[in-house]
């Protein structure tokens, strides 16, 4: 693709800078994104990485043989395009190429994509649904969220860190880990990279990835991946409220850089940006598990007994009383991973937190202030299932020179879909992986 506002060397202009140029000799290049003629005169929408743009294409102009080759070209076509742009109210995108010339670059027959095709086919078809208008405008923003959660820790002194996706031990439960043969042996990918961050603190105390995450999870809900990208941060001397701040910033920054950048994309998807804006503004609600069952029963008439994880159907209806994410804090602590932080002079709860996203997005960042007393850990992991085995080196880190430490875990696809509006998390990945689906 051209680089916006230079051209290539050839003379080509992105669709955009072509629109922006609005009127005068130009030269465009994409494919034909919708097509419709008559004996005299071809209408071709020509799609690139920028936009759209209505190329007129008329027997008069081209001559007789160049107006054949144009009347065949079908959807997906790749073509070159010279000619004279103006702007017309009437045209998809708002002007219209008078064209003087065309090359055919790459032909196009029956491109299998028409309209109305079911979510599965679009899915066996990934590799070419991939050119549509949505999922381009969720792969700019997409983009745009991965840049912007680096900025962020970039911007604070964070250093990025990266962790082995081959793994020796669990560290969200062992009943979602993926084994892999390993030579002779058996291993298994990564679930986070927390077990390896951890240990880093102690050298650059402050850092982040951003890094792919499996899961063996069984469950087909529109929330839950195979493989999805795990945004996640680490750092000496946290405390549990700054680990909070930090999810809140890092989230605001995010919106808000897509509020700034994808006006077109979010319009494109129907997402209305009204929806986003309060999440830049307004500080996200904080409440502790316990309130949460409290709110629950009184605003919900929804009665969890406590001690009990929270299950999407609760997450969605408090998610629902509010137009932002909201930090749920100190859960009990038989429900979370064994490496959370007891809260100091009650055992049962512990300083972790998860924001869930609003409109019923569920989970989007899980995070707390990690154990630093070795026994307790240990009898923690026993306490889950687990064998000790495999972990010593982690057991390190609570031998020389402990410190209080924390971070938390940012789910890139599920802030996607919630950004996006999506029906489903599969869309905010271009490949997604789920138990029934790991092709194409
Ligand atoms: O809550 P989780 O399991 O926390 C951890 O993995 C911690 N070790 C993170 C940390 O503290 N460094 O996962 C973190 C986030 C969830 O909040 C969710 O957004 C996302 O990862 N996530 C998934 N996203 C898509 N598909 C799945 N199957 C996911 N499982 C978790
Ligand atoms: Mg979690």
């Amino acid at each position: 693709m051209t680089t916006e506002g230079k051209g290539t060397k050839e003379g080509f202009l992105t669709i955009a800078d072509a629109m922006k140029q609005g009127t005068g000799a130009v030269a465009v290049r994409g494919w034909v994104y919708r097509e419709r003629g008559s004996a005299a005169v071809k209408f071709v929408v020509l799609r690139d990485g920028t936009d759209i743009l209505q190329c007129v294409i008329k027997k008069d102009a081209v001559g007789e043989e160049k107006f054949a080759e144009a009347d065949k070209l079908q959807v997906e076509a790749s073509l070159e395009v010279h000619g004279t742009i103006k702007e017309d109210k009437r045209a998809p995108s708002g002007y219209e190429v008078a064209v003087e010339s065309f090359t055919v670059v790459g032909t196009s027959d029956q491109f299998p994509i028409t309209k109305d095709q079911s979510p599965e086919f679009l899915l066996d078809k990934r590799h070419l649904w991939l050119r549509s208008r949505k999922m381009q405008a969720i792969l700019k923003i997409r983009a745009t969220m991965f840049h912007a959660f680096r900025e962020y820790f970039d911007g604070r002194g964070f250093l990025e860190y990266h962790s082995p996706m081959f793994q020796a031990t669990q560290c969200e439960g062992g009943s979602s880990l993926f084994a892999v043969k390993y030579f002779d042996a058996v291993t298994y990918l990564a679930q986070t990279w927390q077990l390896y961050a951890e240990p880093a603190i102690f050298s650059y105390e402050k850092l982040y990835t951003i890094a792919p995450s499996f899961r063996a999870e069984k469950s087909k809900t529109s929330r839950h991946l195979t493989e999805y990208w795990h945004a996640e941060m680490e750092y000496a001397w946290a405390d549990f409220k700054g680990i909070q701040d930090h999810g809140e910033g890092v989230i605001k920054h995010m919106v808000a850089a897509v509020l700034e950048r994808h006006r077109k994309e979010l319009e494109i998807l129907g997402r209305d940006p009204k929806k986003l804006e309060p999440s830049v503004s307004k500080p996200f609600p904080r409440m502790t598990y316990t309130d949460a069952l409290k709110i629950l029963k009184e605003q919900c008439k929804m009665h969890v007994e406590w001690g009990k994880d929270l299950r999407t159907i609760e997450e969605d209806k408090l998610s629902q009383l509010y137009d932002t994410p909201i930090i749920v804090t100190e859960y009990p602590t038989a429900v979370k991973a064994f490496y959370m932080k007891a809260v100091d002079g009650h055992p049962e709860v512990v300083q972790g937190c998860d924001f869930i996203a609003p409109e019923g997005y569920g989970e989007i960042i899980g995070g707390s202030a990690r154990e630093t007393d070795l026994e307790v850990l240990k009898r923690r992991l026993l306490d889950a299932g687990e064998k000790l085995e495999g972990y010593d080196y982690y057991f390190d880190t609570r031998r020389y020179g402990s410190v209080p430490h924390g971070g938390f875990g940012l789910g890139m696809e599920r802030v996607v879909s919630w950004v996006c509006g999506l029906d489903s998390i599969k869309d905010a990945i271009p490949f997604p992986r789920t138990p029934l689906r790991w092709t194409p």
